[in-house]
């Protein structure tokens, strides 16, 4: 049987001279003279194959003709050599080509406007770009993995169809649930910190909704949520917690995914720099910082993009932004004991102006508190009293975290937008493909 190898292998000074197969992908055609120079694309990288039309079959020589459209399938036997005009540096010289999938003309060139390369996303996603991103994502996914098993957490599966909201009503997505009215879960963290009294330490990964109704940079409908609650932590606790992660994770992604993150512009050591402690900085203090630049901005305001872009544009790490005042946060945060006025809680703030990653917090333990959160923000306690029964039987302080595993990518491939952090984004009026 065949082996191939993946292109990535044969761009390799050792190969040369040798006699290798690869299968893949037509990237980029050239045709002149009886020869064909096809530039081949599997998932590792792209090499240029070079067929002459006297130095292989009759056979070889047609199907080599029939791929010269992009995104045409094929495999292609030769020889290594080393080609200083060739994309990578080395060419293969076909001895033998097949064609898998002679490919239609294919509907992506470089004039396309940004809408179209939504609607045809499922082709958009094979560009190098797409790719490189999937790659760097991934490896963050198996990062947040690894650090929870180092830390002793159990993953666990919360519900995606719920019954209340987590992060209030206005970003609700609702639907009909056997003849009632359910939702899709914002966060799962409600389920997790019940959780936490069998498990103690557990977190999730899950899909999370949000019904965002404008157009940003950095939301989507439908994100992935990393989201971790621990039994007897405390905020203190829980920013060590955020800030051991995001490290961690930075330093395995510019240590395996280097190539992805230069072809994509991003030095990898910009992210190995990222390391305990970040920056911090109370809400207080941010107003403060705020005003000083000039930004309008009254104590009670909540924080957008433009606010948290000021406060980390010229930043190389991360910033903490913690007590925030209560009102303008979720019910379920720890009310500050040294100022009722304030929660216990941290928004994350990716360096460069990128703005939140993380939204965490001390949860509120006490029932009487909890209860009173949940009035004053006009939420209807029927839809808690699962929550609450926490809060009866056995409570104890407790604090957790949710990262948007998008709005991380964003950041660490230095995207514009985060459409393009996801390969099917979710966006105000697209569903499709
Ligand atoms: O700050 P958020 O709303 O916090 C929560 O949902 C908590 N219940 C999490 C927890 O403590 N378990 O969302 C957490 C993170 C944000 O910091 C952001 O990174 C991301 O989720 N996020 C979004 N990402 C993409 N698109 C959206 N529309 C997002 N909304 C939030
Ligand atoms: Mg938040």
């Amino acid at each position: 049987m065949t082996e191939y190898l993946p292109i990535e292998e044969v761009l390799d000074k050792k190969k040369v001279g040798a006699e290798v197969s690869i299968r893949g992908w037509v990237y980029r055609a050239r045709t002149g003279g009886g020869m064909l120079f096809l530039v081949f694309r599997d998932s590792t990288g792209i090499i240029q194959v070079a067929v002459k039309k006297d130095r292989v079959s009759e056979k070889a020589w047609k199907e080599a003709e029939a791929c010269t459209r992009i995104e045409s399938s094929a495999i292609a036997k030769g020889v290594v050599v080393e080609d200083k005009r060739a994309p990578e540096g080395f060419e293969l010289q076909a001895t033998d080509f097949t064609a898998i999938n002679a490919a239609e003309v294919f509907p992506i060139a470089k004039d396309n406007s940004e809408e179209w390369l939504l609607d045809i996303r499922h082709l958009a996603i094979r560009s190098r770009e797409l790719t490189a991103v999937m790659k760097v994502k991934a490896t963050v996914l198996e990062g947040c993995r690894e650090f929870f098993k180092k830390k002793g957490y159990w993953e666990t599966t919360p519900p995606i169809i719920v019954s209340g909201a987590c992060e209030g009503g206005s970003t609700l997505f609702s639907f009909n649930y056997f003849g009632k009215k359910a939702f899709l879960s914002q966060s799962a963290q409600l389920y997790l910190e019940a959780i936490i009294f069998s498990l103690e330490k557990v977190y999730a990964i899950t899909p999370s909704f949000r019904a965002e109704k404008s157009r940003t940079l950095r939301h989507l409908a439908e994100y992935w949520h990393v989201e971790g609650e621990e039994a007897h932590m405390n905020h203190e606790q829980l920013v060590a917690f955020e800030e051991e992660m995001v490290s961690f994770i930075c330093h395995k992604v510019a240590k395996e995914r280097a190539k992805e993150l230069k072809f994509l512009g991003r030095e990898p050591k910009d992210i190995e720099a990222v390391k305990p402690p970040f920056h911090r900085m109370r809400y207080d203090e941010a107003i403060e910082a705020l005003r000083k630049k000039g930004m309008q901005v009254e104590w009670g305001d909540d924080f957008g993009a433009d606010e948290e872009k000021v406060l980390t544009a010229e930043l190389k790490k991360p910033l903490f932004v913690t007590h925030f005042p209560k009102h303008i946060k979720a019910f379920y945060m720890k009310q500050d004991p040294d100022d009722e006025r304030l929660a216990l809680c941290n928004d994350l703030l990716a360096p460069e102006g990128f703005g939140e990653i993380i939204g965490a917090s001390q949860r509120e333990d006490n029932n009487e508190a909890l209860i009173t959160r949940l009035r004053a923000n006009g939420q209807d306690t029927k839809a808690f009293e699962w929550y609450l029964d926490l809060r009866r039987f056995g409570s104890v302080p407790h604090s957790g975290f949710g990262m948007g595993v998008e709005r991380l990518v964003r950041w660490i491939c230095k995207l514009e937008h985060i459409r393009d952090t996801i390969p099917f984004p979710r966006v105000i009026n697209r569903a499709y493909p």
